[in-house]
């Protein structure tokens, strides 16, 4: 017999049918016969140290988590209290969850091996930006984590893995992701089958699929980078930007500009909508700024994977041999006719220039 609800038509109306960040990995992961779901677990961790670091954001303004540690971090730069409490939170849930046997993170200057004689299987290692955009938090911009996934290669020991383990290229992740904490907080990432995106639902405290398979726009109307530095440029980039901002409406000329100083923000905006972001070398920084292997390698691997490219000027981001966790390189990442034509600028090669389609 027909309920109540269904004679009134309640059940057709739309409340939104959202799969579970958790449903999601789970029915991914048995399209792997082998599986012993270590990578579900993994994520899992992740994502619950994503939530406390979100709760202590939401409420940011009215506990003590605002302002400086009195620290610097290895990169000699001033370190938030909320850079210190995110780093914490990702340790401990990685270790509590016993999947990975190496953390490298942003604010710690050596690798951290993990004791895996926990619940699992310690055969991941996860590099970390804990936070990042961190100058933004105390003036309420959004901000991110951005997480990179390798396996342990053979030959180390889980139970005492060399730092030297986390030294591998981009193209040997096997996922990689971000979570922005912004108007919503959503996490997005990548196995190497497309990027999906997870809006967090906090009152139900679940990440829920929200945009399956992201595609970035072959070129968009928007590029970011901090044009303060203009004249630290090299003469290629200079030129590419002077092109950006000429008046040329046949070719949808002058690009807008937009700068959060955020990667995460900047990015997940460009990914959603086209653009380039760019991080360059400058005089004063000839390895660029960002961070190769938990900034630049995982949005990388994200940005190809939703039909995008990243480049550091002269090769494939993720191609690049690293030779130190905290390695910097200079960053060209986007919608992937913006980035080419961006390359050809930085090569001062007048006929890629004009071959690349507007
Ligand atoms: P972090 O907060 O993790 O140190 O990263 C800051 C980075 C990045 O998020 C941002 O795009 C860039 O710094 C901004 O640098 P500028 O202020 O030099 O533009
Ligand atoms: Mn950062
Ligand atoms: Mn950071």
């Amino acid at each position: 017999m027909e309920s109540s609800a269904e004679s009134k038509g309640l059940l057709d109306v739309d409340l939104g049918d959202f799969k579970t960040l958790e449903q999601f990995i789970i029915e991914q992961e048995d399209r792997f016969p082998h599986s012993t779901g270590a990578f579900s677990r993994l994520l899992r961790d992740i994502s619950l140290a994503a939530k406390i670091v979100n709760r202590d954001m939401r409420r940011a303004g009215l506990i003590d988590i605002y302002g400086d540690t009195g620290e610097t971090n290895v990169q000699g730069e001033v370190q938030k209290k909320m850079d210190a409490l995110a780093h914490r939170e990702f340790v401990l849930a990685l270790r509590r969850g016993g999947e990975c046997c190496l953390i490298g993170s942003e604010e710690h200057a050596e690798a951290i091996p993990l004791s895996t004689s926990s619940a699992g299987d310690g055969k991941y290692i996860v590099l970390l930006d804990p936070l990042d955009g961190s100058s933004n938090i105390d003036v309420n911009v959004s901000v991110g984590t951005i997480f990179s996934i390798y396996r342990l290669p053979d030959g180390y020991d889980k139970e005492k893995p060399e730092p030297d383990a986390a030294l591998q290229p981009g193209t040997q992740q096997v996922a990689a992701g971000y979570v922005v904490y912004g108007s919503s907080t959503m996490l997005v990432y990548t196995t190497g089958s497309g990027v999906d995106g997870f809006t967090l639902d906090p009152s139900i405290g679940e990440f829920l699929l929200s945009h399956p398979q992201i595609q970035t726009p072959n070129r968009g109307g928007i590029f970011s980078v901090n044009s303060g530095y203009y004249h630290a440029f090299d003469e290629g980039l200079r030129a590419y930007l002077d092109w950006l901002q000429e008046y040329d409406p046949e070719t949808n000329r002058p690009v807008k500009t937009r700068y959060i100083g955020s990667f995460v923000s900047d990015f997940h905006r460009n990914l959603l909508k086209g653009g380039i972001y760019m991080y360059p070398a400058t005089k004063s920084s000839p390895e660029g700024k960002l961070r190769l292997m938990y900034e630049a390698n995982p949005m990388a691997f994200i940005v190809e994977q939703a039909g995008g490219r990243a480049t550091d000027g002269q090769q494939r981001v993720m191609e690049k041999v690293p030779h130190k966790l905290h390695q910097r390189t200079p960053l060209f990442i986007g919608s992937p006719d913006m980035v080419q034509r961006a390359e050809a600028f930085l090569h001062g090669d007048d006929e890629r220039v004009a071959s690349v389609s507007d």
